[in-house]
């Protein structure tokens, strides 16, 4: 069965308390709950890690070459800022799908710009917890699981 990592990271540690009329009231072990039982359904299976740190996140995914098929990473604000998140991406070659709960294209001109879209096969972004399952979805039909 194929594996996929989902990644989650900076302050998305605190989606429950963390401002949530942006954010909804979904906690990120709700998330990580959900893309398990979804996975299961589509024959994926999934890992799931959360780092406040830019170099933790590169770690995981470096260490995803060779055990995971595919990436689902809400990399935060880091998506904004972190060329560093993007070199790892491109580096392991592992397809990947970019998540977002909140739309960031409607949201303030900062957030509108992602380092991680250029190195994606895609970008989810504005439907809350569902942008995990529609993402691990993109991700099945992208590796022929369950075709
Ligand atoms: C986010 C959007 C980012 O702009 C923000 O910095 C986050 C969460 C989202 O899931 O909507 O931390 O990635």
């Amino acid at each position: 069965m194929s594996s996929v990592l989902v990644l989650n990271g900076p302050n998305l540690n605190l989606l429950g308390t963390r401002q949530p009329e942006v954010y909804g009231s979904v906690t990120l072990a709700d998330i990580e709950g959900l893309c398990r039982s979804h996975a299961a359904q589509i024959g994926l299976t999934v890992e799931t890690m959360q780092s406040n740190h830019e170099g933790a996140l590169i770690d995981a995914i470096h260490a995803a070459r060779g055990t995971h098929a595919g990436l689902v990473i809400n990399a935060g604000a880091y998506t904004h800022t972190s060329i560093a998140i993007m070199d790892a991406v491109a580096s392991v070659e592992l397809p990947t799908v970019e998540v977002h709960l909140s739309n960031i294209h409607a949201r303030e001109p900062f957030r509108h710009r992602s380092y991680l879209a250029s190195v994606a096969i895609g970008q989810i972004a504005g439907f809350g917890a569902t942008s995990y399952t529609l993402a691990l979805d993109a991700l099945a039909a992208h590796l022929g699981v369950g075709a």
